[in-house]
């Protein structure tokens, strides 16, 4: 389990913080919260120490805490995310000075820092600011945002914290660097498939791909070597990643069944037809004069229950389970029907999320019995908290 130190220093998007420390929890990740004095006039440590279930680090000199307690939050973070970061901790940090908790723990880390400023226009555009900033990019921290838009000071301009789910993005990535799936071939299917009527007709659905390209992103950043069989999909293939694109069920079936052996995870995200028309008509079927028309349907290939069949020893296989209604029994059949190690079930019917969202609500089902009921989260965030369950599955059998 990676842990994150979350800095909250003194501007009004500290609320925002408290959001941003749930969804890093949410993520699977041990969140510590550190705040400086003045953001606990804005926010309350017990709300963060209520959502993180730890405590919040407030000062140096605590009685009750470790003697060394900067050293050792320095130490055991594998991201540290200030976020709001005022123009007060950019300059301290830029200046090398260690006059709390926070600004000491920051200048004792080499763990990668993630800055997400927040403050008024002409602080952000203040000579001193743009130069601190300088500064530190110039050491390699990450800078995340400000956006511009309306400001809590009644101002418009740049100085706008980003959103926690954009903070969320730069943190995995960060993390990214440190290889969670470094070197781990892996496959993933995205996308819907297309099965020809005629030559302009074709039964589709609904399926956008978004799920499967984010789990092929994240993938990426965190190390894999990653292959992603597209259906058709309006998406950009992301950076890192091999795409092969095909048509229909047959086409993605033979592009999976030969590249599956040789990964160790395969992410099988494509909503793949089940049926498809027995034959495709050679030409445009042409209206005519007919009230009816009948399309006979035969079943596609069960792709997933192949893949569970010739999966080799230590490959884990996940699939998706994209139901509308009672979902977690139609989930758990699926489950022991094919044979999987996961299964992402999504209630593609749910408001807000499922097809063409950017969004999705998931529970996760797992071989030795055990169900993972998610919040609705960014689709980037469940690809990272679905990939951290299969490196955790990959540990177990010995990687
Ligand atoms: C209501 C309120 C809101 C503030 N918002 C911000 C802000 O968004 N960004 C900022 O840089 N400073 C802001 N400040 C000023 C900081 O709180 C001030 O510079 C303080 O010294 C920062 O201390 P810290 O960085 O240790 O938290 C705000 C002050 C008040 C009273």
């Amino acid at each position: 389990m990676n842990n994150i130190l979350l800095g909250v220093t003194g501007g009004i998007a500290a609320y925002k913080a408290v959001d941003l420390a749930r969804r890093l929890t949410l993520l699977g990740f041990r969140v510590k919260v550190v705040m400086s004095e003045n953001a606990t006039r804005l926010v309350g440590p017990a709300t963060f120490r209520a959502v993180t279930s730890n405590p919040v680090a407030l000062s140096l000199f605590a009685d009750g805490g470790a003697p060394m307690e900067h050293i050792d939050l320095a130490r055991e973070a594998d991201v540290v995310v200030v976020a709001p970061a005022t123009a007060n901790i950019i300059a301290k940090m830029a200046h090398g000075l260690a006059d709390d908790l926070l600004s000491t723990t920051l200048l004792a880390t080499r763990a990668p820092v993630v800055l997400a400023p927040a403050m008024n226009r002409e602080m952000w555009s203040h000579p001193a600011t743009v130069s601190n900033l300088e500064t530190l990019r110039e050491r390699g921290v990450r800078v995340v945002g400000p956006e511009s838009g309306s400001l809590a000071c009644g101002e418009e301009g740049p100085g706008r914290m980003s959103e926690p789910e954009t903070i969320v993005e730069e943190v995995l990535a960060a993390l990214g660097t440190n290889s969670l799936l470094a070197g781990v071939p892996v496959l993933v299917t995205a996308g819907g498939t297309r099965e020809a009527i005629d030559p302009v007709r074709f039964i589709g659905n609904r399926s956008s791909g978004k799920m499967g390209y984010a789990m092929a992103a994240v993938a990426a950043r965190m190390g894999a070597r990653v292959q992603l069989v597209s259906g058709p999909s309006a998406l950009e293939c992301p950076g890192g990643v091999e795409r092969v694109t095909v048509e229909t069920a047959e086409e993605m079936r033979e592009e999976v069944v030969e590249r599956a052996p040789a990964c160790r995870a395969v992410v099988m995200a494509a909503a793949v037809a089940d049926f498809m028309p027995v034959k495709a008509h050679g030409e445009k079927i042409k209206r005519g004069s007919a009230e009816k028309l009948v399309l006979e349907l035969v079943r596609t290939p069960d792709i997933l229950a192949e893949l569970s069949g010739i999966k080799p020893q230590g490959q884990v296989l996940v699939g998706f389970a994209a139901e509308t209604g009672e979902l977690l029994q139609r989930a758990r059949a699926k489950m022991r029907e094919k044979k999987v190690d996961m299964l992402v079930a999504n209630d593609v019917t749910h408001p807000g999320s499922g097809f063409d969202s950017d969004y999705n609500r998931a529970v996760l089902l797992f071989a030795d019995g055990r169900e993972v009921e998610l919040d609705l989260m960014p689709k980037a965030e469940l690809a990272a908290v679905i990939w951290r369950e299969v490196s955790a599955l990959l540990d177990i059998s010995g990687r």
